[in-house]
């Protein structure tokens, strides 16, 4: 496909089908390309957890207020982490990594969506970011930027209708 009609058409997609997941073999490879993007030093700090286990999608349901109660159903969900919190551009690094996964799901004929995770709480007012690093026993050191819920889509969005952004192009002087 056209990457530009691809770019278009990737909508975030919040129901899928339940039936069908990415296995082990496609999941590494989809990690792989999306590490591929541009990194600090060629440090490359972006890791993946893969959540399927549906009690632990159900806690990751209350993790904000809003825009996380569909991801009970969501088939496999990807949490996006930096490994060491004290480089403040990790937050960078997964933004970018982030971006390529949606787009390569996307290529894949697969659908998802974005939740952030950094700074937000939950309806008890408690760190959305400290509640996912109990729920997986990830390391204090890491960061975790957001969570991609994915999988077949079983709604459809249209492709997104050309925008001008002109006014928000600057040339040599805002
Ligand atoms: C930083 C960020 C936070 C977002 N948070 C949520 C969220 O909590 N829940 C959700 O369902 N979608 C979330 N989204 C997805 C947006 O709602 C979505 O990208 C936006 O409505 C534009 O639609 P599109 O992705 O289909 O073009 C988030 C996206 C970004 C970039």
């Amino acid at each position: 496909m056209d990457f530009k009609q691809m770019v278009k058409k990737r909508r975030s997609m919040r129901k899928y089908k339940q039936d069908q997941k990415m296995d082990d073999e496609a999941l590494l490879e989809l990690f792989t390309y999306a590490s591929m993007g541009p990194s600090k030093s060629n440090a490359h700090p972006v890791e993946f957890l893969v959540v399927e286990d549906p009690e632990k999608k159900k806690a990751l349901a209350e993790l904000k207020r809003f825009g996380t109660k569909y991801l009970a159903d969501a088939p496999q969900i990807i949490v996006v982490m930096g490994n060491d919190t004290s480089e403040p551009t990790w937050i960078e690094e997964a933004t970018i990594t982030s971006a390529y996964l949606g787009l390569l799901l996307h290529a894949e004929g697969y659908a998802s969506s974005w939740i952030n995770i950094r700074e937000q709480t939950n309806s008890a007012g408690e760190s959305s970011e400290e509640i996912v690093k109990k729920l997986f026993n990830i390391p204090e050191n890491y960061g975790i930027l957001c969570l991609i819920p994915f999988g077949i889509p079983d709604e459809w969005i249209q492709s997104r209708k050309y925008f001008d952004i002109s006014s928000k192009v600057h040339k040599d002087t805002f």
